[in-house]
């Protein structure tokens, strides 16, 4: 038996000067602080980055470039460790979106008790397919992986909230009762 010395490569991280450009966002005092407090959690920055791309995503609608560029700053890290997070989190949106986000669960439990039936029950009623958003920009609908609440599917969630065992009804009840 031969015995080859065993070559190891060691990969760096890459450098990377990725100009978006644009200025990264400011933000008030206020949120100032509330970003540090979250980073004041963590002995090492970016485990912070999901509290501070929700604060980002919510203090601009979404997570645009400037936000992205201000969360790369503020966390030392690359821009693309913001975007791989970010387009990784289905809650996490990189595009413009409602003011209530739909999402369907179409995972196995869901699927086979009638979440394709919820999807499309949604999408007539809104008049948007999946992806879209209404043109009063007060909903998009998304259809989602498993959102972990198997045992009352069919289910959604808008925004925050889950809406379980789901009927045509209930979403009428629910998507009706939104101020
Ligand atoms: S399969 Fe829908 S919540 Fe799990």
């Amino acid at each position: 038996m031969s015995s080859q010395p065993t070559q190891i490569t060691r990969i760096g991280p890459l450098s990377q000067p990725v100009s978006l450009g644009v200025e990264p966002a400011t933000f008030s005092s206020m949120v100032e602080a509330e970003i540090d407090s979250h980073l004041a959690k963590y002995p090492v920055a970016r485990s912070a980055i999901l509290p501070l791309m929700f604060i980002v995503q919510r203090e601009r609608g979404y997570l645009d470039p400037a936000g992205v560029l201000y969360l790369a700053n503020r966390l030392k890290v690359r821009v693309t460790d913001i975007w791989e997070v970010a387009t990784f989190y289905s809650m996490i949106h990189t595009s413009p979106i409602g003011k209530y986000h739909i999402q369907v669960c179409r995972t196995l439990s869901c699927k086979i008790r009638g979440a394709g039936q919820v999807t499309e029950y949604c999408s007539n009623k809104l008049g948007i397919k999946v992806g879209e958003t209404t043109a009063d920009g007060r909903f998009t609908l998304s259809e989602v992986e498993c959102l972990g609440s198997c045992g009352t599917a069919p289910m959604l969630q808008i925004n925050f909230d889950y809406h379980e065992n789901l009927t045509p009804e209930k979403i009428d009840q629910v998507l009706n009762a939104l101020p």
